[in-house]
């Protein structure tokens, strides 16, 4: 497809997405198989392109306890970034993506209480200090070895004040979900987009499970359909996921000098149990 033809159809896209929707591999190459799948800018896109905001609410109320002043590690494209922003909090955002924070920048440029750097979580230093930080959506999860997951703990230890506040939100590895077999799938997400004009899909299969490592790795497949049926874009991304039990993340919490204030089973606050579709942990720095 030209890039002619692909601007006159939307904008939301770079052109290269375009070269994807014909199932010609652009550059990059439309599996994406990688460290770090988030260097992928077409990614990037497509996810943005899907809204949540149920955990909204909970990180609001949370940056109005405890002060203003909030570290956001994993921002991505600014989904949370730009309501915590907007309710008159200073919000520094890091996150590895340059593309995802490109992203982010477009939402936020004029932000004056917006600061928005690339960095890795397991490296950092930044300034400070501040009142809370926040690791939302199982970004926790794209560590995959325990002294990564510790050096992350560490660093947001160090950026926080005496007292500051660690929300972080992580999976909750029910057995159903260890013991699906690679292979197995599950509609995740279809989602209308009225800001695109185009319906979003996202599908995940388990491509294998290292019980022994707490890895999964996922392939999730992307699609983005217009109204007409045509395919707008398509992509396929896999990579590893390391899930961690509720005590295994307390003590690595202990570890990186940090008190547990409560585990949360939704954003409602409601207490972890057996059946709870997140594991959100609220720690404070000793
Ligand atoms: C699922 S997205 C979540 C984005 C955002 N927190 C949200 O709630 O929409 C995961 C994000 O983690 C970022 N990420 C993954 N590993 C990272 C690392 N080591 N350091 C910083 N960011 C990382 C990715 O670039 C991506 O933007």
């Amino acid at each position: 497809m030209s890039k002619t033809t692909a601007s006159k159809r939307g904008t939301w896209v770079d052109d290269t997405l375009w070269d994807v929707m014909d199932g010609v591999a652009s550059t990059a190459g439309a599996l994406v198989k990688a460290d770090h799948p988030w260097a992928d800018a077409q990614l990037a896109q497509l996810y943005d392109a899907f809204s949540f905001d149920a955990d909204v609410p909970f990180y609001l109320e949370l940056a109005a306890q405890q002060g203003g002043r909030v570290l956001e590690l994993a921002c991505g494209s600014g989904r949370l970034t730009v309501p915590l922003a907007n309710a008159g909090n200073s919000v520094v955002g890091i996150d590895v993506s340059p593309h995802m924070l490109a992203l982010a920048r477009a939402k936020l440029e004029t932000h004056p209480s917006v600061t928005l750097i690339q960095s890795d979580m397991r490296a950092f230093n930044i300034g400070g200090p501040f009142d809370l930080a926040i690791i939302a959506v199982k970004s926790f999860a794209y560590l995959t070895e325990t002294e990564d997951q510790l050096q992350a703990l560490l660093c947001v230890k160090k950026h926080l004040r005496q007292g500051g506040v660690l929300a972080i939100d992580l999976l909750h590895a029910k057995p159903e979900w260890i013991g699906q077999s690679p292979g197995s799938m599950r509609d995740d997400l279809v989602q209308y987009s009225a800001a695109h004009g185009f319906t979003l899909s996202r599908v995940e299969s388990v491509v294998s499970t290292d019980l022994s490592q707490q890895i999964r790795v996922i392939r999730s497949a992307y699609e983005a359909i217009d109204a007409r049926g045509q395919l707008v874009a398509k992509r396929f991304v896999e990579w590893p996921y390391r899930w961690i039990h509720r005590f295994e993340a307390e003590h690595l919490l202990a570890r990186a000098g940090f008190e547990l204030q409560s585990v949360y089973g939704d954003y409602q606050c409601e207490p972890f149990t057996s059946e709870s579709a997140t594991m959100l942990m609220v720690a404070r720095r000793r």
